[in-house]
């Protein structure tokens, strides 16, 4: 696992970089999409990276991680509208080539093991935007997910409501008891991991991920069994990494030329 202490504008190029570089190589690439607050700086290095550079998501797809259960289609926090609004609709991507769990099916079960087939179907995922919850989650993997879990309904944890209230109001009520995110070991099958974190509320997340013992209780541990696994954290995010010394210096000796 390779870990990044730099500052968010900074993390945000290194990822558009290893994107960029993905998509120009093969523009037919899969990249794996996150929503929250986390990505928000990479998809708008991206966004400038289209309109300035003409970098293309034409030929690409595009699949998410997760979604909340039962929002009216139209919803503005639906993640499917979220992420139109962040990223797809402002870098012209089909939104037919954009895929996401179907938090409004009638047979979630279904809907579930039809989203895994379609990944499959697309070649997998080749990079993954990542942000981390504050227990730890990835893609709405709560504490005790299965670390071989697949994509299914979950409950959201108490944490994470609160957590998300904040895109609700403020007002918890309103915040989905249900959703569908692709398994820690869907997720795990992409080819790269690239996970972003920013802010002190992050840091025992951080510090539990990547050094902490591999555990259902910080489901974000198992990227620890990840052949490449990018963590970028800023400084606050790194305060409690017991080994910030060691990843600044390992970094700091990187060849230039070498991206993530
Ligand atoms: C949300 C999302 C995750 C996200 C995480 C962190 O609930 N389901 O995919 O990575 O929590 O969110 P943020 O980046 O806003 O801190």
């Amino acid at each position: 696992m390779e870990v990044i202490i730099a500052p968010v504008d900074q993390q945000a190029r290194l990822a558009a970089d290893a994107i960029e570089k993905l998509l120009r190589r093969e523009a037919d690439s899969t990249l794996g999409l996150a929503t929250g607050s986390s990505p928000l700086a990479v998809y708008g290095e991206l966004i400038h990276r289209h309109e300035q550079r003409g970098l293309s998501f034409a030929r690409a797809q595009g699949f998410m991680l997760d979604e909340y259960v039962g929002l009216p289609a139209d919803h503005p926090q639906r993640y499917r509208n979220v992420i139109a609004e962040e990223l797809v609709d402002r870098v012209h991507w089909n939104a037919e080539r954009v895929h996401g769990p179907d938090g409004l099916a009638a047979d979630i079960p279904a809907a579930c093991a039809e989203y895994e087939q379609a990944i499959a179907e697309a070649g997998g995922v080749d990079l993954q935007l990542l942000g981390i919850g504050t227990d730890g989650h990835i893609g709405f993997n709560e504490p005790g997910s299965s670390l071989s879990s697949r994509t299914r309904i979950k409950s959201l944890a108490p944490q994470t409501r609160s957590d998300n209230a904040r895109f609700f109001d403020g007002d918890v009520d309103q915040v989905p008891v249900h959703c569908v995110t692709q398994g820690l070991g869907t997720i795990s099958e992409a080819r790269h991991l690239v996970l972003l974190a920013s802010g002190r509320h992050k840091a025992e997340a951080v510090h539990q991920l990547v050094e902490g013992p591999i555990s259902a209780l910080w489901p974000a541990t198992v990227m620890q069994l990840h052949p490449h696994a990018t963590v970028l954290v800023d400084e606050a995010a790194a305060s409690r990494l017991q080994l910030a010394d060691y990843y600044r210096q390992t970094y700091a000796a990187k060849p230039a030329w070498q991206g993530l």
